[in-house]
């Protein structure tokens, strides 16, 4: 039977679920559960049906998406600074993308939700000391210390209200002026302005400047109403924890359908893409567009059945299929992956993730990836596409606006050593914003090439 003849905000219940966190307290947790329900949305069902559109043009090869923040977001570092300098990096990326390559790029934010993590262990030792592994703080906290493991549910409460307060300020700073094209200069931060990658923005956002006077001298209608003073930053996480998205969920008023509010796009995880599992039957239910990841042991039988169940109704921008294969499995694991779609008629969304496939634990102990490597496995996704002639239609990335040392390479050459220096995720490691900046000019050259 098609999900959609059973399908309730509450269905995935009686499904296998993978990654649950275990909270201790049922009573706990359904108090938590019964607040979150009466609270706001967070998003409105009419600006993912609007992300759904675009991502429609972005399956049919007219558009490009940049998708990327956090690996986890972190309550503690919740700070104006923070959110605008992550803003200000991938509006950066965006501008880069944009006029670089001359394609409408789609912008959205691991950021505003995402919070919960699924990790292959559920335990860790820290120091000899083994306790339950941290699962984003929306479950537990980072600090290693066994009491501060436990789930504790209010900790969805307290997503839900940092949730809000990022994405009050995000759309202020999108809306109200800052993230006007004629700012583009102010978002080159002090310490990426001295280097290589920062002059060579500054000769992009000057031309920028000359255009935007160009068409100002011309009689172009430049006044306020008109697109280049603000921008549309969607928001997305992975809808990990079950219960918070099921209280998030709302009948949209306009089209009676269910959306999740909790975020304009949500996705599936490389853990919890069981196609009889709870993750698939949430999010098969809800019109949010959505995305899947895709790992190397996905095989092509597998993901059309995926498709028929995450995309019914064979709507293009509905799914986003997130591969994260590595730098040496892409080229041999995703043509028949793409062939298989191909076939099926369902018009996806291709994205590139090239951080997951490609984490390795350094000699300190400490989880990097190299720059080498996230820029192979996008060289290698885009060969793919070239080859098969489907389109490369975005980039997944994990990244911060912070002079961070968490992956190597890059312009700077981060070395192992140097990684202890800067090290401040509290789950992957990220691109900091130069890293971030310069593979922005790479996959520029690859869309133009
Ligand atoms: C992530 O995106 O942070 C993540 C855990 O990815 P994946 O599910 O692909 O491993
Ligand atoms: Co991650």
């Amino acid at each position: 039977m098609s999900k959609s003849a059973t399908w309730h905000p509450a269905s995935w219940k009686v499904c296998p679920i993978q990654q649950d966190p275990g909270w201790p307290n049922q009573a706990e947790l359904e108090e938590v559960v019964g607040q979150l329900k009466t609270l706001p949305p967070l998003v409105f069902a009419g600006e993912a049906s609007r992300l759904k559109n675009l991502l429609a043009q972005v399956a049919d090869g007219k558009a490009f998406v940049l998708q990327a923040g956090d690996c986890s977001e972190s309550f503690a570092e919740l700070s104006a600074d923070m959110i605008r300098d992550k803003l200000k990096v991938i509006l950066q990326m965006a501008v880069i993308l944009t006029y670089g390559a001359g394609v409408p790029v789609i912008k959205i934010g691991r950021i505003a939700g995402q919070f919960a993590k699924p990790r292959s262990s559920a335990t860790e030792k820290v120091g000899g000391v083994e306790m339950p592994s941290f699962r984003g703080h929306m479950v537990n906290d980072d600090i290693p210390v066994p009491s501060q493991r436990i789930p504790d549910p209010k900790r969805m409460m307290s997503a839900y209200h940092h949730s809000a307060s990022t994405l009050n300020l995000l759309r202020a700073f999108t809306k109200g002026g800052f993230a006007d094209l004629s700012k583009v200069h102010m978002w080159n931060q002090e310490f990426v302005a001295a280097s290589a990658e920062g002059r060579r923005y500054d000769a992009i956002a000057e031309e920028i400047d000359r255009a935007l006077r160009f068409m100002k001298a011309c009689g172009v209608d430049l006044s306020e109403g008109a697109p280049i003073h603000q921008v549309d930053l969607f928001t997305s996480h992975e809808a990990l924890l079950l219960d918070y998205e099921e209280a998030m969920t709302r009948v949209d008023s306009i089209s009676g359908m269910y959306f999740d509010c909790s975020a304009h796009m949500l996705w599936i995880g490389e853990r919890t893409r069981q196609p009889d599992g709870a993750h698939v039957e949430f999010l098969a239910g809800v019109q949010n567009p959505i995305g899947l990841k895709l790992g190397p042991s996905a095989d092509p039988a597998e993901v059309m059945h995926m498709c028929d169940l995450l995309d019914p109704n064979f709507e293009p921008g509905r799914l986003t299929l997130i591969a994260r294969m590595g730098v040496n499995k892409v080229t041999s694991v995703l043509p028949q992956l793409i062939k298989a779609v191909q076939e099926s008629g369902h018009r996806v969304v291709w994205e590139c993730d090239p951080m997951h496939g490609n984490t390795f634990t350094a000699e300190g102990g400490r989880k990097t990836r190299h720059f080498d490597d996230v820029l192979g496995e996008i060289r290698g996704f885009f060969a793919v596409h070239r080859q098969m002639g489907t389109w490369p239609g975005g980039v997944h990335v994990e990244l911060t606006g912070d002079d961070v040392t968490e992956c190597l390479g890059g312009a700077e050459d981060i070395l192992e050593e140097q990684l202890p220096l800067r090290y401040t995720t509290t789950c992957d490691p990220r691109l900091n914003a130069k890293q971030s900046i310069d593979l922005a000019f790479r996959v520029a050259e690859l869309l133009r090439g």
